[in-house]
């Protein structure tokens, strides 16, 4: 299957991920975590499904990603995978799965391209990251890079808030992205960074970047499915900017149906499966006369 993938002209690859920024193309970034997500967000247009760890927040109603496991990623890449035609898939490596050591991480990278289908992983973190990278990339697993606010470091930053606002995190940034780039990464996503921050790094990487709270001088731009949609009942940050209230709409159709159901409209005897003629006749007269 993904050997077909390769061969589809329109395919979206790494290679022609990276191209973009040469080419001067935006790069469309969705969160996908299931089967029917993937095919609404790739029919969209989306280029690249990323299975965000956010799972952790919009699937599993956590507060954080940090509960996210290795053997849930792999299955939510599987669902998406299987429904990916043309985008690219990368698997979001959760909390602990690439931190502990570079065997372990190669490993566990590893599982989602081998298990889960997915074509490149994405990891959070800056240049402590850059060896890891490239022992990543050399294995050729392909990598996208994550710096800002990255929320595995929750605790660490103290919460969730924009990066990069004094000078020196801002030159810190810099570095981080150019390290990431030297190792091998095709691509960054920067999360809540001042946009003249992500504006400087934009211009200083050959790497496209992708922002999400990051303005809008990156070469693309990611969101959450579910913030996206109106679907994530939680608070919404001010980058978010919701394009549907599926979420209202959903519960007016479910209301609709029980509604239906309480008072007797559903169903109606065409929603229902019929007796064929012959059974049906005896069924009448066993009705008219009793019992034959
Ligand atoms: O987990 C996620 O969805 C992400 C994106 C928001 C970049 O990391």
């Amino acid at each position: 299957m993904s050997k077909m993938r390769q061969t589809l002209p329109q395919a979206i690859t790494v290679p022609v991920v990276r191209a973009r920024k040469a080419a001067g193309e935006r790069v469309v970034m969705l969160t996908a975590y299931d089967y029917p997500s993937a095919r609404i967000a790739e029919d969209s247009g989306a280029d690249v499904l990323l299975v965000g760890d956010s799972l952790g927040m919009v699937i599993q109603g956590r507060s954080d990603t940090l509960g996210v496991t290795l053997e849930q990623m792999v299955y939510h890449c599987t669902m998406v995978a299987r429904a990916a035609k043309r985008a690219l898939v990368v698997a979001d490596m959760p909390f602990l799965t690439y931190q502990a050591g570079p065997r372990d991480a190669l490993i566990n990278c590893g599982r989602c391209l081998k298990e889960g289908g997915a074509q490149a992983v994405k990891i959070e973190g800056g240049a402590r990251r850059a060896p890891l990278v490239r022992r990543l990339v050399e294995n050729d697993i392909p990598v996208m890079g994550h710096i800002g606010l990255t929320p595995q470091s929750l605790h660490a930053l103290g919460g969730f808030k924009v990066q990069g606002r004094t000078l020196e995190a801002q030159e810190q940034l810099l570095k981080d992205a150019l390290a990431l780039e030297r190792a091998g990464a095709f691509s960054l996503v920067l999360e809540c960074v001042p946009l003249e921050v992500a504006r400087e790094i934009t211009s200083a990487v050959r790497i496209p970047t992708i922002g999400i709270g990051a303005g809008p001088h990156c070469d693309g731009q990611v969101l959450v499915f579910h913030d996206l949609l109106g679907l994530y009942e939680g608070h919404l940050a001010r980058f978010v900017r919701p394009y549907g209230d599926f979420g209202r709409q959903m519960r007016e159709a479910l209301s609709h149906f029980g509604e239906d159901v309480r008072s007797g409209k559903f169903p109606t005897e065409e929603e229902a499966f019929h007796l064929q003629t012959d059974a049906a006749h005896a069924a009448a007269k066993k009705e008219v006369h009793g019992t034959p």
